[in-house]
């Protein structure tokens, strides 16, 4: 049996490159070695209001990037998270293993409830659906960007203490970050992570941005007051740049180093977003392609549910079996 490897997004927001170098283009080259189930986490989108309209279709909309980045139904289960219902069972299960203290620490969670006047409690239990999400599946690997890290230690501290507690239940997952892109910054503000969430027109590329955009976007980017690119004293926007590049050409550090040394950061940013418009446009083409026939889609997500259902009723059971509760 091919070991498990998990992972997951949200379907908030749009799509940007930080969600595809971090994580997505890394899922893709995963699919032979072992068996993938990738989620769309809409139960974790509804941690912080969503307009039911937007949500709905978002879902759609994320399954759709994620197959025309290069999963491949054949291989892997694209899966609604809310249509396999073992993500909520666990996540309630080990919610009650879980101390809070836990939880009020992740940073994550300190981050966006100093954003929101009244935090529910779904925002501090978020880690432990997270941990369900893994869990549930017996994942050995997930392939996530940096900002995870923590949430993944936590998912293996809820599964220690519930093996501890009930015996030898749980596959300890291990994190898989990429070489290169584990973590792409803001280009307006290159201090600060892409995030779907953050404003302004020049913070994030998103997926389906179209070439001029992408150009605009990668000129107007944030450097320093250098004339040109100084590889005894790189700024973070220029780290950014670099590494956006090198993550989608897999050029090496020796390649980098020699093809911009010197550079000029106008031809620098020429050079980067060539490079982002010639590595997403295979994407957007398949886009298009596979949200013109709906039915497809669907048809896919509901097969890999039933998938994904009958690994995760057999977790769900023994979990609830080691706890005593009645598994019927
Ligand atoms: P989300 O939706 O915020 O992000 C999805 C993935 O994109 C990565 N990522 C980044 N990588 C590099 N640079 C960035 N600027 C950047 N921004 C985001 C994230 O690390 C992530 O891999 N809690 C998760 C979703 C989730 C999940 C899971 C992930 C729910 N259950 C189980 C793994 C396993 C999240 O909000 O990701």
């Amino acid at each position: 049996m091919k070991p498990r490897v998990l992972s997951g997004i949200q379907p908030t927001g749009s799509l940007h490159i930080g969600n595809y170098l971090g994580a997505l283009k890394n899922w893709v080259t995963l699919q032979d070695t072992f068996e993938c189930i990738f989620c769309i986490v809409d139960l974790h989108a509804i941690t912080v209001y969503q307009d039911p309209a937007e949500l709905h279709a978002k879902i759609e909309q994320t399954a759709g990037l994620f197959l025309a980045a290069g999963i491949d139904p054949a291989k892997s289960a694209v899966v609604v998270q809310s249509t396999v219902k073992g993500h909520a069972e666990l996540s309630w299960l080990l919610t009650c293993v879980t101390p809070v203290g836990w939880l009020e620490r992740m940073t994550q969670f300190k981050d966006k409830s100093a954003k929101q006047e009244s935090v529910g409690a779904g925002l501090l239990n978020y880690p432990v659906l997270m941990a369900a999400d893994i869990l549930l599946y017996q994942a050995a690997i997930v392939p996530v960007g940096d900002d995870q890290s923590q949430h993944l230690e936590l998912t293996r501290d809820i599964a220690q203490r519930f093996n501890a507690l009930y015996g030898d239940t749980f596959v300890m997952p291990a994190t898989k970050l990429p070489a290169v892109g584990a973590r792409i910054m803001g280009l307006d503000a290159p201090t600060k992570k892409m995030s779907k969430s953050t404003e302004g027109s020049g913070h994030a590329i998103s997926l389906l941005d179209p070439p001029a955009t992408i150009r605009k976007k990668i000129m107007r980017a944030t450097t320093d007051s250098l004339p040109g690119v100084d590889f005894d004293n790189l700024g973070p926007g220029v780290v950014n740049l670099l590494a956006i590049h090198q993550a989608f050409t897999g050029w090496t550090n020796d390649q980098t180093r020699a093809h911009f040394a010197g550079m000029r950061y106008g031809d620098l940013k020429k050079t980067v977003a060539e490079a982002v418009v010639a590595g997403l446009e295979p994407l957007q083409t398949r886009y298009h392609e596979i949200m013109a026939d709906p039915a497809y889609l669907r048809g896919i997500l509901r097969d890999s549910a039933e998938r994904a259902s009958a690994l995760a009723e057999q977790t769900v059971r023994l979990v609830k079996e080691r706890m005593g509760v009645y598994a019927g």
